[in-house]
């Protein structure tokens, strides 16, 4: 395969756009909580939301309605100009590459707001070269618009063939923000016999062998999602960008979105999509690392300043590498402590 010479991938791909970043700016992502712009009610809301989440996304894409595709589109528009968002990311998710939308959701948004968007999340991404367009396009209307910072690439990991992409998606281009798993369309996409956006399924599970006596079998239900969300976690850490776990629909049942949220934290996701407010309680309690887990791992680097050696703390082994774990833990529990007093002060930060 050709690639682009390592130097020329940090040029601007238009004259005029900003250079594109060589690392992602540090940011505290742990819930993506989803509006729809073209509510005025939701649009009243965004002001007071921007205190009580991290990203706040405009949805234009599905469960938006095909005559209010325009609407959305204004409507955030309308939010992105007239609300400060300070250290609150502001994100759209537009229209799919192939929808009668989609140009138009782009090249609107950015005349208009180019300066106050963060990241456009990109649906249905199948491989690198729809990062590419999106890229180049996005290069051309921040030069002419004099937008001054990289607007990022966030795509949406939901179809077979951006799967068996997913590590060349994750390294298109210095643009890339991360990624989310789309459990809906990918399962529709893979031709899975679900009818559920994210979550587990009661049939997927393994029996337990008979047993001598006869007695009943215990069926264990396993995750529907491990081996996707470890294959996009590897994807986008190995190119320093972020993973993240997407929806969760079942509204009714938030012992089973804290559940699956955990399993994504805990292989390596950063965060979680939030399309029910009080899905942004769970998200933050999952995202941000546990206290006990904050405090040990800080034993663990007083114990070894300078990361090398091994020490015993509590009757367990310590070593370079449970100082690296402990450190990925630390860091988080560093930017959690900056955006929430409370966490600061349990963790001791
Ligand atoms: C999200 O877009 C999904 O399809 O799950
Ligand atoms: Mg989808």
């Amino acid at each position: 395969m050709t690639i682009k010479p390592p130097k020329k991938f940090f040029e601007p791909l238009a004259i005029g756009a900003p250079s594109p970043y060589r690392e992602l700016p540090v940011a505290l992502e742990r819930m993506i909580h989803f509006f729809p712009p073209h509510v005025e009610k939701m649009r009243a809301r965004v002001p007071d939301m921007v205190s009580q989440v991290d990203v706040l996304l405009g949805n234009l894409e599905d469960a938006i309605p095909a005559d209010a595709k325009e609407a959305a589109r204004r409507g955030f528009i309308e939010v992105a100009t007239s609300v400060d968002f300070g250290a609150t990311g502001l994100w759209t998710r537009v229209n799919c590459l192939n929808s009668p939308w989609f140009l138009d959701d782009v090249t609107e948004i950015v005349a208009a707001a180019g300066d106050k968007l963060d990241v456009i999340m990109l649906p249905k991404v199948e491989g690198p070269w729809d990062i590419h367009f999106l890229d180049q396009l996005l290069a051309q209307l921040e030069a002419r618009h004099g937008v001054k910072k990289p607007i990022l690439i966030h795509a949406i990991l939901e179809t077979a063939l951006g799967v068996a992409n997913v590590e060349a998606i994750a390294a298109a281009s210095p643009r890339m923000h991360g990624m989310s798993l789309g459990p809906a369309d990918l399962a529709a996409s893979r031709g899975m016999k679900t009818t559920r956006v994210g979550g587990g399924h009661p049939f997927y599970g393994v029996l337990e062998d008979p047993r001598g006596d006869g007695g009943a079998r215990g069926f264990h239900q396993q995750d529907l999602w491990h081996y996707t969300v470890a294959k996009m976690v590897d994807a986008c850490q190995s190119q320093g960008i972020k993973a993240f776990y997407g929806p969760f629909g079942d509204f009714s049942d938030d012992a089973a979105c804290e559940a699956q949220f955990r399993n994504a934290f805990l292989l390596g996701c950063v965060g979680a999509w939030s399309l029910h407010p009080k899905q942004i309680e769970i998200a933050k309690r999952v995202f941000s690392p546990d206290v006990e887990e904050v405090r040990f791992a800080r034993k663990i680097l007083e114990a070894m300043p300078d990361g090398t050696g091994a020490v015993m703390i509590d009757g367990k082994m310590q070593d370079d590498a449970t100082w690296k774990q402990a450190k990925v833990i630390v860091d988080l529990a560093r930017q959690v402590a900056a955006r929430d007093p409370a966490l600061a002060e349990a963790y001791g930060l």
